[in-house]
C-alpha cells in the first residue's frame, strides 16, 4: 500500500511541498503519496483525525495551525517545544508526535547550500513571533559566539530572550529593540519579521554589516525591502528564504521515511519556476 502524507494548512493551495516531496520521493524510490489539504480554520483537529483514520502516516502543517499542532500532538521533539509549534506530524499505533523542522531547514541551509558555518560568529535575528522563535534553539545549538535577538517591539524580544537565555550555553545571549543595535556589526542578519511578506522595510539602524557578511530572508522569491537595503549597505551576500523551505521538507522526509533526499535537484527547479 502506498503511504500517504499531506500539507495542511490555510490556505495551501499556493504550497510548495507536494512538488517538493513528489520529488524526494523519486529520487528515494519510496512508495508514497504526497496531497494538499484545505482544514477549515475550526476544523484542524477534525480533519488530521479523518486523514490518519484513512491511513495517513504524516503531515507537514503550515499556516496557520502550528500552534493547534503543537497542542495536538501527544509527545513531541525538544525543538518543537522550544518552538512552540509543530510543522512536522508523525502518526503510528503510539499516537501523534509533534516535531519542527524550521529551524534544522535554516541551519542546513546556511550551512551546506550557502557554505556558512554558525560555529563562532556574530548572528542578528529580527522578530519576536513564531517564526523567530521557531529557530532560536537550532540556531543557538550551531554555537554561535553571538547572537543577538531584536524586534521593533523591544518588550517582546526581551520576553523571548528570558526564555531561551537558560538554552544559550556559552553564547553571548542579548536581546534588545532596534534602536540598540546602532553601532554593532554582524557576520549574519536573519530576517524572521513578517514584513517583507507586505513589503516593508524595516526600520533599523544602518552599519549593521560586518564585512563577508550574509544577510538572509526567511520569505522567498524575490529581493524584498530587507534585502535590498541590505545590498545596499554592503552585505556581501544575500539569501532568500527557498533554500529553507527545501531544506526543512527534506528533515520532515528524513523524520517520516528515515532516508535524507538530496536537495539541489528540487531547488534548482523550484528557481527556475
Ligand atoms: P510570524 O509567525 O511570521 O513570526 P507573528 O508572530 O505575527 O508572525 O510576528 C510578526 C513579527 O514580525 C513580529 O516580530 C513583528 O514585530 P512586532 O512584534 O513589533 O509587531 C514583526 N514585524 C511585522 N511587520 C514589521 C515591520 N514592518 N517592521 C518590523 N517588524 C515587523
Amino acid at each position: 500500500m502506498t503511504d500517504r502524507y499531506a500539507v495542511i494548512g490555510n490556505p495551501v493551495a499556493h504550497s510548495k511541498s507536494p512538488q517538493i516531496h513528489a520529488v524526494f520521493a523519486g529520487l528515494t524510490l519510496q512508495d508514497m503519496r504526497y496531497e494538499a489539504i484545505l482544514a477549515p480554520l475550526d476544523g484542524f483537529a477534525d480533519a488530521v483525525r479523518i486523514f490518519i483514520a484513512a491511513g495517513g502516516r504524516g503531515m507537514n502543517v503550515t499556516v496557520p495551525f502550528k500552534l493547534e499542532a503543537y497542542a495536538l500532538a501527544a509527545t513531541c521533539s525538544p525543538r518543537a517545544r522550544a518552538a512552540k509549534a509543530v510543522n512536522t506530524l508523525i502518526f503510528s499505533p503510539a499516537g501523534i508526535h509533534g516535531d519542527n523542522t524550521d529551524g534544522l531547514g535554516l541551519v542546513a541551509d546556511l550551512t551546506r547550500n550557502l557554505g556558512f558555518r554558525l560555529a563562532g560568529r556574530s548572528i542578528l535575528l529580527l522578530g519576536a513571533g513564531g517564526a523567530a522563535r521557531g529557530v532560536l534553539l537550532p540556531v543557538l545549538e550551531e554555537k554561535p559566539a553571538a547572537l543577538t535577538l531584536a524586534n521593533r517591539t523591544a518588550a517582546k524580544a526581551l520576553a523571548l530572550g528570558e526564555e531561551f537565555a537558560p538554552l544559550a550555553g556559552s553564547c553571548a545571549f542579548a536581546a534588545s529593540g532596534f534602536a540598540e543595535l546602532a553601532g554593532r556589526q554582524f557576520d549574519l542578519v536573519i530576517n524572521a519579521t513578517a514584513a517583507s511578506l507586505a513589503d516593508e522595510a524595516l526600520a533599523l539602524p544602518t552599519g549593521l554589516y560586518a564585512p563577508d557578511s550574509l544577510a538572509y530572508d526567511m520569505v522567498y522569491g524575490r529581493e524584498t525591502p530587507f534585502l535590498a537595503a541590505a545590498r545596499a549597505q554592503g552585505a556581501a551576500r544575500m539569501a532568500d528564504g527557498l533554500g529553507m523551505l527545501v531544506e526543512q521538507a527534506a528533515e520532515s522526509f528524513f523524520l517520516w521515511r528515515g532516508v535524507r533526499p538530496e536537495t539541489a535537484t528540487v531547488l534548482a527547479q523550484l528557481r527556475k519556476a
